[in-house]
């Protein structure tokens, strides 16, 4: 019996959809107060002078600016570069410049008015070809081989320059956080987050706390998708200096429009490939540069960035590579973590790029990425090679075949180039991707991350991990975990409250490692703890007989059984608390160079393929995705259906960032900043979806899954739009493909080539 790729029901479910459950901004609190935010209007100024009027605003209210803070004006995530509170200087429109408390929302947002400030406006950077010539937020360097000079004496030249934009997270709950002071100047802050000790770091940081005199919990969350990785910590400092100021608690609430004005977003791209190929298509030198907008501040972006740059050249074999990416600096709300952390983007510039080689040779998207897979013994540019779970043929295989992708394909470039009038036009797109579990490089080893078992009086044992639910399920798959490991039943298993003050720092829940380390440690402690109370007990028996454990209960040679609850109470009644913990020790193989960007940069990949079946609109050129089929590898299903609905769930998520979502900036100021204006899919622009779920099991744990979370967020964009242009021949290299943007590249005749290129005529090096 296995319960391990099966569906139980999720604890968290029911309230859920019954509307039960309270989230962050449902919890009672005694004597609440309410927080508002004065934030900039200007992309760059310099603050000449900032008054608070206290006689013209609401009784009590208070107001903190940044001469306020006790200590350092920095939110602690790699550094401490990005201000609390705006100090001299703004740089972007939204940034916060002061926050205010008062008894009650309305109050607070009165209290605003009572603030003056006086800014002398700067000259701002907008654009990322102004901020090129700019001091760079990070940059990253990696190389293998010999590409200046594989790209010489390549048969074909192929350059491609693709941009992505924007993405707002859009979970359904927005950003909230609470805090208040306790007796001996002791802090707590609870909120939606994913990452308690994130939260932790960065308020012992600003107040000079010791550790234990701050407590930060994470509440039941409605969605996170990365944008509760950072930006959590700079609106928990909001809600404790506040708490601080007017001895009350205090709530810190964003509406959608405060969410959308104020928060992180996805970083937007301009990824340029040069690829050098042979006759057959197979590549044999890329060069490609990733730039990517990091907004006002650094935030996380060097490590979105590290991310980018390690899977910028994509799940295909070339023995020459050499990538640079460079994070700029502008105007415009900080970009932060969203799910898939720098990956998307890049894989969006690959695959198109991929599809362009293959046109540029007259060969089909399959074809093309057939001629050029990643197997096992491949090696990526930093000189991993690839063991047994690579799976990236199997998926593409996979994919292909279940949806008749070649002919398909074939079919509808023949369709488009006779085309009957007034008929819709129809495409089939496809794409290959894949997704580095965990933390990147040495980070794990670095987080060295803990997780605890305690056994409780009542038998149960208390896992205690940092692990928080935002939907994904690590609530339901943790105890399975457990469960699997040690014969005994997910309910013999408890998970503590994600709460620093009851659980160690197992990590923050991103990344996609929550399952995979997470989990693999869960499942040791949990044992161990079984193994404690087995050796107990046979050490008071009178025959030392072997014992089995299967479904919470453990069997004796001798017939004898007994559920492992009941042996665990008495184990209670007489022995001392039983606690055990264990740090996370990455695989001794998973060694990474940081200065050079060469060896094992994530222990394992998960990989995937999509086809996206696409209508588009003759008159209007909107696009309908009518169907998707999605065959990912995860190494193991741990839940069958939470697995298929991460799939669907960031599938979705792509498909929007692809085709429909689009934040605009006019002059660093938003001109849609609420849901009315930003567009995203709802079910009725959801496409059917087809998910195949494929296990190649990896050898460091967790029973051999790999991260899933992030992974189907690569594949949706360049899949679709890879469909819009065997259904249009309009060749796109830039997202979101809005009517709009598809109307103008019509207007500049950007025609996908009619045939296999001349590589005389071709785009030849030099020429
Ligand atoms: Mo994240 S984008 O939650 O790793």
């Amino acid at each position: 019996m296995t319960l391990l790729g099966s569906s139980p029901p999720r604890p968290d479910g029911a309230a859920k959809v019954g509307g039960t459950l309270r989230f962050g901004d449902d919890l009672p609190k005694e004597g609440l107060w309410y927080g508002a935010t004065l934030r900039s209007p200007n992309p760059h100024a310099r603050i000449r002078g900032l008054r608070w009027n206290p006689e013209r605003a609401p009784k009590g209210a208070v107001c903190i600016i940044a001469d306020d803070l006790p200590g350092p004006n920095g939110v602690q995530l790699l550094d401490d570069e990005w201000p609390v509170l705006a100090e001299g200087i703004v740089r972007h429109v939204g940034e916060p410049v002061a926050v205010v408390a008062a008894a009650t929302m309305l109050a607070a947002r009165q209290a605003l008015g009572a603030i003056e400030v006086d800014y002398e406006p700067l000259e701002p950077t907008l654009d990322l070809s102004a901020a090129a010539n700019q001091e760079s937020l990070y940059t990253l360097e990696l190389r293998s081989g010999q590409v200046e000079q594989e790209l010489e004496r390549a048969h074909l030249l192929v350059e491609g320059t693709y941009h992505t934009g924007y993405q707002e997270h859009i979970y359904i709950e927005c950003q909230v956080m609470s805090a208040w002071w306790e007796a001996d100047d002791k802090l707590v802050v609870e909120g939606s987050m994913q990452c308690p000790y994130f939260v932790h770091r960065s308020l012992i940081h600003v107040f000079g706390l010791p550790a234990e005199r701050s407590v930060v919990k994470a509440t039941p969350m409605g969605g996170g998708f990365g944008g509760k990785e950072d930006f959590p910590s700079v609106i928990a400092l909001h809600a404790a200096l506040l708490a601080k100021a007017c001895d009350h608690p205090v709530r810190i609430a964003y509406d959608r429009h405060e969410d959308i004005i104020g928060t992180t977003k996805r970083h937007p791209s301009v990824v340029t490939h040069r690829a050098g190929v042979d006759a057959e298509g197979r590549l044999q030198a890329m060069e490609i540069e990733v730039v990517l907008d990091g907004g006002a501040y650094r935030t996380l972006s060097p490590v979105v960035l590290s991310r980018a740059v390690l899977h910028a050249a994509g799940p295909y074999r070339c023995p020459n590579v050499h990538i640079r990416g460079r994070v700029l600096r502008t105007h415009t709300p900080p970009n932060g973590a969203f799910r898939g952390f720098g990956a998307p983007q890049v894989q969006f510039a690959m695959e198109r790029q991929m599809d362009r080689i293959g046109r540029c040779l007259g060969l089909d998207p399959l074809e093309i990425r057939l001629r050029n897979v990643l197997e096992e013994g491949d090696k990526l540019p930093t000189g991993q090679v690839m063991d047994e779970s690579c799976s990236a043929r199997l998926c593409l295989e996979k994919a292909a075949r279940e949806t008749d992708f070649q002919e398909r394909w074939q079919h509808l470039e023949a369709k488009r180039r006779a085309p009957i009038d007034g008929e819709s036009m129809q495409g089939v797109g496809l794409s290959l991707y894949f997704h580095g579990a965990g933390f990147t490089g040495n980070g794990e080893r670095v987080l060295q991350s803990v997780v605890e078992a305690a056994l409780l009086e009542d038998g149960r044992i208390e896992v205690r991990t940092a692990a928080v639910e935002m939907g994904q399920g690590c609530d339901t798959v943790l105890p399975m975990m457990a469960a699997e490991a040690s014969g005994l039943r997910p309910e013999d298993v408890v998970l503590a409250p994600p709460d620093t003050s009851r659980v160690p720092d197992s990590g923050p829940s991103v990344a996609s490692r929550t399952s995979m380390v997470v989990g693999s440690e869960v499942a040791h402690v949990v044992t161990e703890i079984r193994d404690r109370i087995l050796d107990w007990w046979s050490n008071s028996q009178e025959s030392g007989a072997a014992h089995t454990v299967e479904d919470g209960v453990v069997r004796r040679g001798n017939g004898e059984s007994w559920p492992f609850r009941e042996l665990a109470r008495r184990y209670c009644e007489t022995e001392d608390p039983l606690v055990v913990s264990r740090q996370h020790e990455p695989p001794e193989w998973q060694v990474f160079d940081e200065e050079t960007y060469q060896g094992v940069a994530y222990p394992t990949y998960a990989f995937g393929a999509d086809v996206v079946e696409v209508v588009v609109d003759p008159d209007t050129l909107e696009v309908r995705p009518r169907k998707v089929t999605a065959v990912c590898e995860v190494g193991r299903v741990l839940h069958e259906r939470l697995c298929v609905g991460q799939v669907e769930g960031g599938t979705l998520q792509a498909l929007g960032w692809g085709l429909m979502e689009e934040v605009k900036l006019e002059a660093g100021h938003y001109l849609n900043d609420r849901l009315a204006t930003y567009i995203i899919p709802t079910i009725k622009d959801s496409p059917e979806m087809e998910v195949h779920l494929l296990e190649r099991p990896w050898k460091g744990g967790a029973f051999g899954a790999k991260g899933v979370g992030e992974l189907p967020m690569d594949g949706g964009a360049p899949a679709a739009v890879s469909a819009v242009e065997n259904a249009t021949g309009i060749e796109i290299d830039t997202i979101p493909a809005t009517p709009e943007r598809l109307l103008a590249l019509t207007s500049a005749h950007r025609q996908v080539p009619s045939g296999p290129q001349d590589p005389k005529r071709g785009r030849r090096p030099g020429g």
